[in-house]
Order: structure tokens, then sequence, then C-alpha cells
């Protein structure tokens, strides 16, 4: 039996996430120490491009988790907390078992939702440079163009370390699940069988 694991717009802004932050991080650490022979010009208009989209399809998503209800599946909520302890024993080994935490577990939300604020953060951050007549106000909160661009490298760094952990549990966990985020659909079999 065939499940609808992830509707398209769900597949959609994944792959648009997942393309725009890779294309982002690497075309931000290019720009904070260029080498070689790569123009400047032509990563830092593509680098901006990617950040535009990244924005675009983090707002769509929002407004997506927003009006079908299912923000609560992939955000860590207060009421995700009594699941942590369950969660933590089961990742240290302590227990065998863990229980049903619906779609994602506490540590895949509380991913989840950092590397949404990391994205809701870096838009913010990036304003200034769209809006160089009140880049003053709009940098002040934010440490200053100066503190922009360590807020811009830790938010990279962040990415850098987390992504790996992100690809490790797609790759090894479930084939299954990993071809339901290409495919949409994941085989089941009927309960009795
Ligand atoms: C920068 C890169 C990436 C980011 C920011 C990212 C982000 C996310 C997010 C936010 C979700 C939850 C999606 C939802 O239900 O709405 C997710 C799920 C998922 N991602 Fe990624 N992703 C990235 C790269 C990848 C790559 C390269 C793969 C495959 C090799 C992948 C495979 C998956 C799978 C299989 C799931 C579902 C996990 C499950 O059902 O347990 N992701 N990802």
């Amino acid at each position: 039996m065939k499940l609808l694991l992830h509707p398209l717009p769900v597949r959609i802004f994944h792959w648009i996430m997942a393309l725009t932050i890779s294309y982002l991080v690497a075309t931000g650490l290019y720009l904070h120490d260029p080498w070689g022979t790569l123009s400047y010009g032509v990563m830092r208009k593509t680098h901006t491009i990617a950040g535009i989209i990244l924005v675009l399809n983090l707002w769509g998503q929002i407004y997506y988790y927003l009006v079908t209800g299912k923000y609560t599946e992939i955000l860590f909520t207060p009421h995700d907390f009594p699941n942590l302890r369950s969660f933590f024993r089961y990742a240290l080994f302590i227990t065998e078992h863990h229980p049903n935490y619906g779609r994602y577990n506490p540590g895949q939300k509380v991913l989840f939702t950092c590397w949404g604020l990391a994205a809701l953060l870096a838009g913010a951050a990036a304003l200034p440079y769209f809006f160089p007549e009140y880049a003053d106000w709009l940098s002040r909160p934010l440490g200053g163009l100066g503190g922009i661009r360590i807020i811009f490298y830790g938010i990279a760094m962040f990415f850098l370390a987390t992504i790996p952990l992100h690809l490790y549990l797609a790759l090894t966990e479930e084939p299954a699940k990993l071809q339901a985020m290409f495919s949409g659909y994941i085989n089941k079999e009927p309960k009795g069988k």
C-alpha cells in the first residue's frame, strides 16, 4: 500500500531549501576568503539571488505550515519537552526503544526549528545591504556591519556543523524515507500481514 508521506509542496520547499543553503554556505565561505580565479562579482550576485530564493521559500514554508496547521509536526514546541528524556535515553543507547513521536523525533524538531530561525536571522541581517540608505538604522541592533559579518559567519558554521548530521541520518536510517523525499510516497505493509 502506498502512503503519501511528503506532499508536493513539502518536497519542493525541502529541495529548494537544501540547494540554496548549500550554495549560500559554499559561496559565503568563498566571499569571506576568495581564492583561485573565480569571479568575485558573479559569486556575490548568485549568492544574493540564492539568499532571496531561500527567504521567499521560507515564507512559503511558514504560510504552508500555518495554513495546514502541520507546524507542530516539524517545530519544537513546549509540548515536546516531556519527550526529550526518552529521546536522549534512546539516542545515548540507554534504552532500545522509543515512543512514537509522530513524524519527527524531538532531536529532528530542534534541528529544523533552529534551521528556520537561522535562515530568518540571516534574511534579517541581509536587509542593510538591500536598503543602504537605512543601513545604519537596520544594522545597529545587530552590532553594525561588523556584527552582521560575524552573524553570517556563525550561521554558516552552524549549518556546516549540523547538515552532515541530517545527511547521515537521511542516508542511513530508512532508505524508504529517503526515497519518499523524492517521490512523496512510502510503501507500507497493510496491518495484519
Ligand atoms: C542544506 C541542506 C538541507 C536542509 C536545510 C534540509 C532540511 C530539511 C527539513 C527542514 C526537513 C523537514 C521537512 C518537512 O517535513 O517539511 C527535512 C527532511 C528530510 N530531509 Fe533534508 N535538508 C537538507 C538536505 C537534505 C539532503 C541532501 C537529503 C538527502 C540526501 C535530505 C533528506 C531528507 C529526508 C529523507 C527528510 C525526511 C526525514 C524523515 O522522514 O525522517 N535532506 N530536511
